[in-house]
């Protein structure tokens, strides 16, 4: 029988991360401890191939809300790992997911685009039909099956090429090579919506709310780029600060000249976020092209890229 959370200490909720350490889970730790009772948990507390142990760390913090960022996150390794990314991309939040029912905790899973086949010209919607194809593509959707089938308030949030300022993504390294003045190349044949880990913080909130519906969401920023696009925003944004860039513009190449990769992915995943632009009250999610240049004023901020 699902029991009812009372939520945090004072009213405040008490949030469990699990993949804390990572580029998405650091970022949503770091937003919500202003106003929530956040318990940051990375690989060595809580380690999903092992999901038993992660239930019983779960079941002991007795949060009101668990947000999984964790994760086998290389698409590649997946394929001759298999095993593994089942236990961690699968059975682990199906696990998870039915212990916090029981203890009355709301799950906010998180998934990707990589369930999608690209076939499509226009970006997915939320109940469009996956069909993902690769392991790391199937291990996630049979990942957000067993979220969902555990409990009608999870919620299952897909985003796609994810990029903020805990943990390097494709972008920075193109900032970085752009700035060696080594040529920088990047994929034009491959189209998606780039996700800044800031705006998902800003996205999810609305998903604490006790009364909020459960299923899938898409977030990501509003558009869709290639790869090559978004390596150029993220050089046209920092010569735009009035950095340095030896190298100004990215050279296109085609996905199968990425020789090295041992996964097919999707050449078209772009998505749109019509439930979860619902939820935030009828607002958009905001251009990609704009979260690029913040991100990267954001950097030059920092005195990371200067
Ligand atoms: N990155 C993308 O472009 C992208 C695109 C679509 C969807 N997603 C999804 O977004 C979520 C967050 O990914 P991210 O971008 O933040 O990638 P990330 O930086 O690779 O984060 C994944 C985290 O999961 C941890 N992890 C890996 N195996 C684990 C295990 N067995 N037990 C516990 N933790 C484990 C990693 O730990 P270590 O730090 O020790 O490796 C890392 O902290 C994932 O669900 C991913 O599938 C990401």
């Amino acid at each position: 029988m699902q029991q009812q959370h009372s939520g945090g200490e004072g009213g405040r909720p008490r949030i469990a991360i699990l993949g804390a350490g990572g580029r998405l889970g650091a970022a949503l730790a770091r937003a919500f401890k202003e106003d929530s009772q956040v318990l940051p948990l990375g690989r060595l507390q809580a380690d999903l191939s092992n999901p038993l142990h992660v239930v019983e760390l779960v079941r002991q913090a007795n949060p009101s809300i668990v947000i999984n960022c964790a994760a086998m996150t290389n698409v590649d390794a997946c394929e001759t790992e298999r095993s593994l990314a089942a236990t961690v991309n699968a059975e682990a939040p199906g696990t998870i997911a039915a212990a916090c029912t029981e203890i009355g905790a709301r799950l906010i899973h998180i998934s990707t685009d990589y369930v999608f086949s690209g076939e499509a010209s226009s970006p997915y919607a939320e109940d469009a039909a996956p069909r993902p194809l690769s392991w790391y593509g199937e291990t996630k959707l049979q990942g957000e099956l067993a979220v969902r089938a555990a409990g009608a308030r999870h919620g299952v949030l897909r985003v796609s090429w994810v990029f903020g300022p805990d943990r390097d993504s494709f972008i920075d390294k193109a900032l970085q090579t752009a700035r060696q003045g080594e040529p920088v190349k990047a994929v034009a044949d491959k189209i998606s919506s780039p996700t800044y880990t800031l705006d998902v913080a800003a996205a999810l909130r609305p998903l604490f709310a006790d009364q909020a519906p459960g299923g899938i969401y898409h977030v990501c920023n509003r558009g869709a780029c290639t790869w090559q696009d978004w390596a150029q925003a993220a050089l046209d944004a920092a010569i735009d600060a009035g950095i340095n860039m030896p190298i100004r513009n990215v050279e296109p190449i085609k996905l199968a000249d990425l020789t090295a990769m041992v996964a097919r992915r999707p050449v078209y995943s772009a998505m749109s976020c019509r439930r979860i632009e619902a939820l935030m009250g009828g607002q958009s999610m905001r251009a990609w092209r704009e979260a690029v240049g913040d991100y990267v004023r954001l950097l030059v901020a920092e005195g990371r890229l200067s």
